[in-house]
């Protein structure tokens, strides 16, 4: 049993190695979004300050707003940033997003010829019940597995695609997500990777900024320097998988919803903000983890700048290549010639199934209590061995006092803007907008459709005000429908914009 598990982790590391072999240098370079801000724009800008990226890794649009920056850019690298694929959930290959939302990100990898996928290791979606932003998924080996296994699936199906068109396959990345001031669970985060990677031939991407939320938020700042942390972290860290890294901002988060970077308190209730300006200390880690020995297959290093204005993008591109282009470099430079010297496996390990029926029915459980936990405040079940990764009820109280409430009440489409002669007649009912946050986690839905959090909202409010204030169901179907209306005409000729979260 022992040897098998160590044989079936060198043929995942020597089927990753061989992907990884095929991945070119990229460099430095920056993740951006197509509209925000204009791509071309800050192409132009960075041109005219005599800077060049790498490559620019290109967040989920649609497929022909993709075939379009391909034909602007010819010859820039342009890895492919998925957004929507809820690789953590059970269900994942029969779901929405394993099927439609697969399919559309293999055919926006085929139109940027994207050398990589990366996604998120988080979820917006998960036991029938939506979120605005990610969340992490649970620290547990049941989890990690699970995890795993929907890698393999993706994987597969990206080989598939690449394989019908002649395309060289992308290599799928998991990035480490961020915590918003808390995370859950029974496994230490690098270990949960470890065994991610034990089972699956997928990279990695470490995004520094995402790690100091894992300092913050599991109090690990109370018991040790972020310098002694971090190096702790990176020890028991894949780093061998990691192919990618990000920067990107830091900022608070406040009621009124809008971010502010603060001076550095002690601990500063920072989350992650991609508008916001990167803080010096993620320079400082940044350096520290370049020097890391294990760091054996890195391809690149991106600041991540959607939502940044031109104007700060270009300063922190330069400060970033004045400091680390030499470094990051002789990093990627080092990875390759070390690839050569390793002998390419020909084997594929596929999509196993890892998880019996009763494990994925175990982990639906699980994820069903996590939602009610973090929502709703219903303990977790003991029997799971579950609770806050560190960290402490405080921090989680501010999720669930502050954050979310402002994601369902203003994330993705201000209610009061969206329904104002709803709202109107809710105020003179003496009806509280607040209570369409419990509502809106009362009861698991299906998802039938692809998860869009703005027609969501749309739905939910409908039934919402149908349930607490049946006098106004005419009047917020009514405006529910022109806002559908809306949506549709806003999107019929460009399609969607998303917004990265
Ligand atoms: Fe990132």
């Amino acid at each position: 049993m022992v040897a098998s598990k160590y044989a079936k982790r060198d043929l995942m590391q020597s089927e990753f190695t061989q992907r990884a072999n095929a991945v070119p240098a990229h460099g430095l370079g920056l993740s951006v979004d197509v509209y925000s801000p204009d791509l071309l724009h800050l192409v132009r800008s960075l041109r005219d300050a005599g800077l060049q990226p790498g490559y620019l890794e290109v967040f989920k649009a649609t497929t022909s707003a993709m075939q379009w920056v391909r034909r602007q850019l010819p010859d820039m690298k342009l890895p492919y940033h998925g957004e929507g694929l809820w690789v953590t959930q059970p269900d994942f290959p029969r779901s929405c997003s394993g099927t439609q939302g697969v399919a559309e990100a293999c055919a926006q990898i085929l139109a940027l010829r994207s050398a990589w996928l990366n996604h998120e290791c988080a979820t917006k979606q998960m036991a029938g019940y939506s979120f605005g932003t990610y969340l992490p998924p649970l620290y547990t080996e049941l989890s990690a597995r699970m995890t795993a296994e929907n890698l393999a699936f993706l994987q597969g199906q990206v080989d598939e695609q690449a394989r019908r068109h002649g395309a060289d396959p992308a290599l799928v990345l998991l990035e480490m997500p961020p915590f918003t001031y808390f995370g859950c669970g029974s496994l230490a985060i690098p270990a949960f990777f470890r065994s991610v990677t034990d089972r699956v031939a997928c990279g990695l991407v470490l995004d520094i900024g995402h790690l100091w939320t894992v300092y913050r938020y599991t109090g690990a700042w109370r018991r040790q320097t972020l310098g002694a942390f971090v190096a702790e972290f990176l020890d028991a860290f894949p780093m061998e998988r990691v192919i990618e890294i990000h920067v990107a901002g830091l900022a608070e988060f406040t009621a009124q919803g809008t971010a502010q970077h603060t001076v550095a308190a002690e601990a500063p209730y920072w989350i992650d903000a991609h508008g916001a300006p990167i803080p010096e200390v993620l320079f400082d880690l940044l350096a520290q983890v370049l020097v890391h020995p294990r760091l054996t297959c890195l391809k690149g290093v991106a600041l991540e700048v959607d939502t940044k204005p031109v104007a700060t993008i270009v300063i922190e591109f330069r400060r970033f290549c004045d400091r680390f282009e030499s470094m990051v470099t002789s990093v990627v430079q080092a990875g390759v010639a070390h690839s050569l010297t390793r002998s390419a496996v020909d084997e594929r390990s596929g999509t196993r199934q890892l998880l019996t029926m009763d494990e994925q029915a175990a982990l639906r459980e699980q994820y069903r209590a996590y939602v009610q936990f973090v929502a709703t405040e219903q303990p977790l079940p003991m029997s799971e061995h579950l609770s806050l990764l560190g960290g402490s009820l405080d921090d989680l109280n501010r999720y669930r006092g502050i954050y979310l409430p402002h994601e369902v009440l203003h994330w993705g489409g201000e209610l009061h803007d969206m329904f104002p002669r709803t709202c109107s007649r809710l105020a003179t009912a003496h009806l509280p907008l607040e209570r369409f946050v419990s509502f809106w986690f009362s009861r698991p839905r299906t998802d039938e459709q692809d998860y869009d959090f703005f027609l969501l909202k749309i739905e939910r409010f409908v039934e919402f005000v149908a349930h607490d204030c049946p006098s106004a169901a005419v009047t917020v179907k009514e405006e529910a429908e022109e806002l559908r209306a809306a949506y549709r005409a806003a999107n019929e000729p460009t399609e969607s914009v998303e917004v990265r979260a």
